[in-house]
Parts: C-alpha cells; sequence; structure tokens
C-alpha cells in the first residue's frame, strides 16, 4: 500500500473523480467533505466503483477540532485540497460566504497540517487567476488578477502558499491552475452534478441536449476569435484527476522541498463554444437548439494554456480528445438525468 492522503472537498465532481485515479494509483485515500455541494450518492458510487468502501467523514474544513481528530487518527503524506465554493455569480452576492469557505477554511487546514507537521499540499486553484490574459497560451509565470470574490478567494490563498513557503522552506505547495474541466468517469457512474440551472457551458450543454432545458444562449459572437464565440481550454476531468496522482508521485520523487510550485492543468488546446456545440451534437446525435445573447459581464475572449510545465515536471499530459469529453458527459448525462437524485 501507498502513503495515505487526505482529500478534502473528495465527494465533489473533480474530488470523486480523483479519488479514483488515486485508489488506482494505489494510494490510501481518506475523504472529508461537508456535502454543502455534493452528497452521499457520490461516496457510494466511488467505493462501487473501487469495489471496497471508502473512508468518509463528513466535516467542515472550518472545523479545527475536526480536522485535529482526523489528523491525529491517520498518518498522512499530504492533502489534496478540492473543498470550496465555486460558483462565480455567487460569490458576488455573497462575498463573505466565499472568503470564509476558500480563504479562512484553507488557513485553518494548514494550521491543523503544520500541527501534525503533514507539509505536502495540493491546492485546486484555477485559471482564473490568470485574469484577461495579455499572451496566450498563458504559462505559469503569466501575471495574475482576479475581478469577482471566487477568483479572489483562489488568489488568496496562492499568495498564503506563497508567503508560508517563505517561512518556512520545509512546505511543499502545488497550486493545480485548472484551465475548463468537463466530462465524466467513463463508467457513467460519477460525473458532473449541478444544483439549479448550470453556469458553466458543458453541463448546460448537456441538459439541453437531454431535454432538461430547452435551448443555450450563447454569450457572444463578436469575440476576435474563430467565430466570434469564446475559446477555452477544456480538459477531461479523469485527465485532471491523472494529474493530481502525477503531483504526488512528483512530491514523492523530491528528495528536497519544493516551495510553492504553480502547475497548469490543461491540454493547450482552445476550442470555441460552436466547436464544442457541433461536437456534443455529433456525438449525441441530438440537435441542440441555441441563440446568440449579449456577452457575460466578466468573461474573457479567449484562454488556453501552456501544457509544457506540467509535462517536463510531472510527466504528465492530458491525453483525451474533445471528443471524449462529449461522449463521457453524454453518457454521465444520459444514464443519470437527475444527477445523483436517484429518487
Ligand atoms: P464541487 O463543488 O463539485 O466540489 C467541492 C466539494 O467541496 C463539494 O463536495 C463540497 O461539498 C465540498 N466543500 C465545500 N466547502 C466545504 C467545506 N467548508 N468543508 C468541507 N467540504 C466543503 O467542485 P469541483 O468542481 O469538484 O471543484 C473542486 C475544486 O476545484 C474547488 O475548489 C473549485 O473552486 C476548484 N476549481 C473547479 C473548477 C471547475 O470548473 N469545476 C475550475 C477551477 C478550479
Ligand atoms: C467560469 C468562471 C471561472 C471558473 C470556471 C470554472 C465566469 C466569468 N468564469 O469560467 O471563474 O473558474 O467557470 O468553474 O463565470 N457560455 C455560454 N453559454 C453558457 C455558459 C457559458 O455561451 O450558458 C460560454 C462563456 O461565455 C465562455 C464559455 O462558454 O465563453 C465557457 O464558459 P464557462 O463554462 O462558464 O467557463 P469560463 O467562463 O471559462
Amino acid at each position: 500500500m501507498k502513503n495515505k492522503i487526505l482529500v478534502t472537498g473528495g465527494a465533489g465532481y473533480i474530488g470523486t473523480h480523483t479519488c479514483i485515479a488515486l485508489h488506482e494509483a494505489g494510494y490510501e485515500i481518506v475523504v472529508y467533505d461537508n456535502l454543502s455541494n455534493s452528497s452521499r450518492e457520490a461516496i457510494n458510487r466511488i467505493s462501487a466503483l473501487i469495489g471496497q468502501p471508502i473512508e468518509f467523514i463528513e466535516g467542515d474544513i472550518r472545523d479545527a477540532e475536526m480536522l485535529r481528530q482526523v489528523f491525529l487518527s491517520h498518518h498522512f503524506f499530504g492533502v489534496i485540497h478540492f473543498a470550496g465554493l465555486k460558483a462565480v455569480g455567487e460569490s458576488v452576492a455573497k462575498p463573505l460566504l466565499y472568503y470564509n469557505n476558500n480563504v479562512s477554511g484553507t488557513i485553518t487546514l494548514l494550521e491543523v497540517m503544520a500541527e501534525y507537521d503533514v507539509k505536502n499540499f495540493v491546492f485546486s486553484s484555477s485559471a482564473t487567476v490568470y485574469g484577461d490574459p495579455e499572451i496566450l497560451p498563458i504559462d505559469e509565470s503569466s501575471s495574475r488578477s482576479c475581478t469577482n470574490p471566487y477568483g479572489q478567494s483562489k488568489l488568496a490563498v496562492e499568495h498564503i502558499l506563497e508567503d508560508l513557503a517563505v517561512s518556512d522552506t520545509r512546505w511543499n505547495l502545488i497550486p493545480l491552475r485548472y484551465f475548463n474541466p468537463v466530462g465524466a468517469h467513463p463508467s457513467g457512474q460519477i460525473g458532473e452534478d449541478p444544483n439549479d440551472i448550470p453556469n458553466n457551458l458543458m453541463p448546460y450543454i448537456s441538459q439541453v441536449a437531454v431535454g432538461k432545458l430547452p435551448k443555450l444562449s450563447i454569450f457572444g459572437n463578436d469575440y476576435p476569435t474563430i467565430d466570434g464565440t469564446g475559446v477555452r481550454d477544456f480538459i477531461h476531468v479523469t485527465d485532471l484527476a491523472q494529474g493530481h496522482v502525477a503531483a504526488l508521485n512528483y512530491l514523492e520523487r523530491q528528495v528536497a522541498p519544493v516551495g510553492f510550485l504553480p502547475i497548469n492543468l490543461g491540454t493547450g488546446k482552445g476550442t470555441s463554444v460552436l466547436e464544442l456545440v457541433s461536437a456534443f451534437s455529433d456525438v449525441s446525435g441530438q440537435t441542440i437548439p441555441y441563440q446568440f445573447t449579449d456577452r457575460r459581464a466578466g468573461d474573457i475572449a479567449s484562454c488556453y494554456s501552456s501544457a509544457d510545465k506540467a509535462k517536463v515536471l510531472l510527466g504528465w499530459q492530458a491525453k483525451l480528445s474533445i471528443t471524449d469529453m462529449c461522449q463521457d458527459t453524454w453518457h454521465w448525462q444520459s444514464m443519470n438525468p437527475n444527477g445523483y437524485n436517484v429518487t
């Protein structure tokens, strides 16, 4: 058996896929999640897929006492920290909730890690920290700025990690900056299960395809891009999950601490909104009605990664195509039209 990993937010969209990848790579996992944006059914499905129950603790990252109990009863190699709130619009309406959950919660977690001398930390950051990029593809040295509280909370945590690495050189702190995670596990058993109407493009398209929503609004067709619609670096969630395994493998290989080490997880390729709609329609055989509407406030024209650092340092690169991403999303959506809500 390999090292034991605490996975905060492990019941969520990216966390569930990463738990499976970690298990397959031989890691022992403990999931810690308050289920504020997920369900026990997700945990049941991970257990069914890996063929054994996983250790799950229902708890909040802001609860230092509960975290202490967890660190007391396990010897962790490190923590993968997914737990956080992620809806941009909600963060504008409820900034205190977002800073409390995402920033204060992370500080509490880091404090307890320090108490128990666990110094390996992989953090879910986001390409949103790059704001409106000056140069494409975006590499890790690009300047950072954010305009909404969600993005600010990610950037604030990155700054905290940078300061922590300076204050104590024994820390290994890797913010993984995700581009646009989409897709689902190929089994169709786990996937993205947004509450209410989705904010993000892929779940919206798939809900239109399955007939839950009547039509997609495409936010702007006058961007300086290949067809006027926004361009993003969509990455399959199972590739993203493998990126976390690669980050842990990397930390296990190190003889000296790495300090603060941000790494992009993207494919390096941009795909437009219309290209994604067309690919999804081909894969699903469904017509996806759409209309062009005004640009969404805060959106940028194009965003795609330089994936070189992950390839060189971690030996990781994304393997799956846009077709794979659409196929697996469609499989999950058509098998689970109501997500994890099986009643
Ligand atoms: P998700 O909402 O599906 O998963 C997050 C999980 O964290 C949920 O299970 C939720 O219940 C849990 N959680 C939230 N607050 C908590 C708290 N205080 N204590 C314990 N558990 C808590 O989101 P996701 O898409 O899987 O994203 C995971 C992480 O990656 C988040 O930090 C998110 O900001 C970041 N991220 C996501 C995307 C994306 O497009 N999905 C892109 C970039 C970064
Ligand atoms: C959004 C967030 C970003 C977050 C990321 C992942 C905003 C401004 N940005 O990024 O902070 O890290 O999600 O959670 O919310 N689109 C449509 N119609 C839709 C939905 C989206 O045309 O119904 C377009 C958008 O204009 C954009 C593209 O599709 O061009 C991708 O949108 P989305 O999936 O929301 O991701 P981002 O905007 O990249």
